[in-house]
């Protein structure tokens, strides 16, 4: 089986390159391949030859314009990146009978109330980056291809830039952080992502029926200030340089931290649609990250 991955180099995408390998063959792109592999989201229809070329028999589009604030002053370009190109890819599939795996986010909701979504909620997103991911869910699901659409929040990887190596970061640096304690979610591993994917992917090419939109995070919940105490804990425990002092991670609500894009306080997502339908477990937050920080500290 033809396999085509892109977004090849983001947090998801590294994983996959390594989750998908035993699925068949994977022709990865990104945005900086060379010639023929270019997969250059911002020109969608610049896709077309690739995906025609490849002909594969399952699609996995793992990159976006994941930059929340920065999409606040180039919607266009989120747009192109989030919408359009994954609406062409999801035609394409329709077109050779490809299964399409594409990745979604928390932010599609407005975050009131203090339940975890299900699929079925109703959406409202609060900023840019929500509303264009949004239109790609709405231009996969319109387009008739088999897909998968799983939406995740809050993802971390051992590479790449995120929440958890900025902790890291800031703890060797200050002798107190501030951070925010009013926004709830879970922390989602990359490699989870990966591995469900390749899991779910498999399942649905095998039981079409399987195809739909569904809530992939890690167990459990906490606040960004609870992350960040346990990445920063873990990470002392593990012998990392840590100028910062426990009680020193102090919690703050948003309105004391405003950013260009407003942030959903409540990003409890409910996966046991996920869970039931692939017979998959998701584990509790805290072990990923914990696998996580011993890989980069212990390097
Ligand atoms: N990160 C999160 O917290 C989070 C939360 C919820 C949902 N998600 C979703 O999960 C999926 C994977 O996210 P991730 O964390 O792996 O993101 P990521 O690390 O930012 O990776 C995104 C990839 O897309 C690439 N990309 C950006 N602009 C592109 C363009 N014009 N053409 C081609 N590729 C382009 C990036 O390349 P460059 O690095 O070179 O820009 C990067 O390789 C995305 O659909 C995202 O919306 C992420």
């Amino acid at each position: 089986m033809k396999i085509l991955l892109l977004g090849k180099n983001g947090q998801v995408g590294w994983e996959l390159q390594r989750s998908l390998a035993p699925l068949g063959e994977v022709v990865a792109c990104d945005f900086d391949s060379e010639g023929d592999l270019k997969a250059d989201f911002s020109r969608p229809e610049s896709l077309r030859p690739l995906v025609q070329r490849v002909r594969p028999a399952l699609i996995v589009n793992a990159a976006a314009h994941t930059a929340v604030d920065r999409a606040e002053t180039e919607p266009e370009r989120a747009r192109a990146i989030n919408a359009t190109a994954p609406g062409l890819l999801a035609r394409e599939a329709a077109a050779m009978g490809a299964l399409l795996v594409h990745y979604s986010t928390d932010y599609v909701f407005d975050g009131s109330g203090h339940a975890p979504r299900d699929e079925a909620a109703p959406t409202g997103p609060l900023n840019t980056y929500g509303r264009t991911k949004l239109e790609g869910e709405d231009l996969v699901r319109a387009s008739g291809c088999r897909h998968l659409i799983l939406r995740t929040s809050w993802v971390y990887a051992a590479r790449g830039g995120n929440f958890a190596r900025t902790m890291l970061r800031l703890a060797a640096e200050r002798e107190a952080l501030d951070i925010i304690a009013d926004q709830f979610g879970a922390p989602t591993g990359a490699e989870l992502l990966a591995d469900v994917t390749a899991h779910a992917a498999r399942r649905t090419l095998a039981e079409p029926a399987l195809a739909g939109t569904y809530h992939c995070v890690a167990g459990g919940e906490t606040h960004w200030q609870g992350y960040a105490s346990f990445v920063v804990e873990r990470a002392r425990a593990l012998g990392a340089a840590i100028k910062v002092a426990p009680q020193a991670i102090r919690p703050i609500p948003s309105s004391a931290y405003p950013t260009p894009a407003a942030r959903p306080l409540n990003s409890r997502l409910d996966t046991r649609k996920l869970q039931a339908a692939f017979g998959l477990v998701l584990p509790d937050w805290q072990v990923g990250v914990e696998r996580m920080l011993a890989e980069i500290l212990q390097r």
